[in-house]
């Protein structure tokens, strides 16, 4: 059961979209899937097709002491997944109290579910410093980080270096740039010049700025489905491809 996080310290910069998108991509590729929102915002749901935002998740499941797995969808692409679910304000910081005092707690409950052995994990999460951020991070076999060509996210990279070294403990990463827009050369500039930072660990797969992303999402419908000439189509069968590849998301796990 390997376990892809995406992670970044920015708010809004796609994280969520993407790990829909990805999902979908690996389902295509006839990849086994289970999405899983680490976010107690629950839109992961609305992404993947629901109406409206799911008042039963796994998180509320949890709180009423029943296996928190019973709350997965499948959506009509093929996509299982959790949704996070609704919590009440005293529920969610008895749960954030759980996480701060067990650390590996998502890695550990993950490795007891029996039917995940041979599901790719998508983990959809908040931006660091969020304790949901944290356990997915120390969860992770591999981590996705999302940024943006964009002057916040170079500043942000110190940051977000020492995050990954805290908690991915040399878990293998690489950082995507998510809504590129390459007619701008401020963007191009920024692009640059995170690339020449990151080195190796920059994906040279970046997701172009593209209106069918906010378009599916508004229409409840997938960007195979509602735009499958778009160019973030291309761009995330391209980046899933990459992922594939990695050794750390090849199959089950040792
Ligand atoms: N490649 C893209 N092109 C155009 N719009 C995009 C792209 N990726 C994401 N978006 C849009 O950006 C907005 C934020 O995306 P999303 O909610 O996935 O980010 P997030 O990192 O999960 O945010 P949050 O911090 O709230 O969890 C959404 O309106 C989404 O449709
Ligand atoms: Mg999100």
């Amino acid at each position: 059961m390997p376990r892809l996080a995406l992670i970044s310290n920015l708010d809004g910069c796609g994280r969520t979209s993407l790990a829909v998108h990805l999902a979908s991509a690996f389902v295509e590729r006839g990849r086994r899937v289970l999405a899983l929102e680490c976010d107690p915002a629950n839109l992961l749901g609305l992404h993947l097709g629901l109406e409206q935002a799911p008042e039963r998740g796994w998180a509320s499941l949890l709180q009423e002491g029943r296996p928190w797995t019973g709350a997965a969808l499948q959506n009509s692409e093929g996509v299982v997944f959790l949704p996070f679910g609704s919590l009440a304000p005293a529920a969610l910081a008895g749960l954030e109290a759980t996480l701060a005092r067990e650390p590996c707690w998502l890695a550990d409950e993950l490795a007891a579910v029996p039917d995940l052995a041979d599901a790719l994990v998508l983990l959809d999460t908040p931006a660091l410093p969020s304790p949901f951020a944290r356990q997915a991070l120390g969860a992770a076999d591999f981590v996705l980080v999302v940024l943006e060509a964009d002057g916040r996210s170079l500043v942000q990279l110190p940051v977000l270096q020492a995050w990954l070294d805290a908690l991915a403990r040399g878990r293998p990463h690489a950082v995507l740039v998510n809504r590129l827009d390459s007619s701008l050369p401020l963007e191009r500039d920024f692009l640059a010049v995170l690339q020449q930072r990151l080195g190796e660990r920059f994906l040279p797969y970046p997701v172009h700025r593209d209106e069918a992303v906010r378009l599916a999402f508004a229409c409840c419908v997938s960007l195979c489905e509602g735009h499958p000439h778009s160019q973030a189509l291309r761009d995330l069968a391209g980046v899933a491809g990459w992922l594939e590849a990695q050794p750390a998301l090849a199959g089950a796990r040792p």
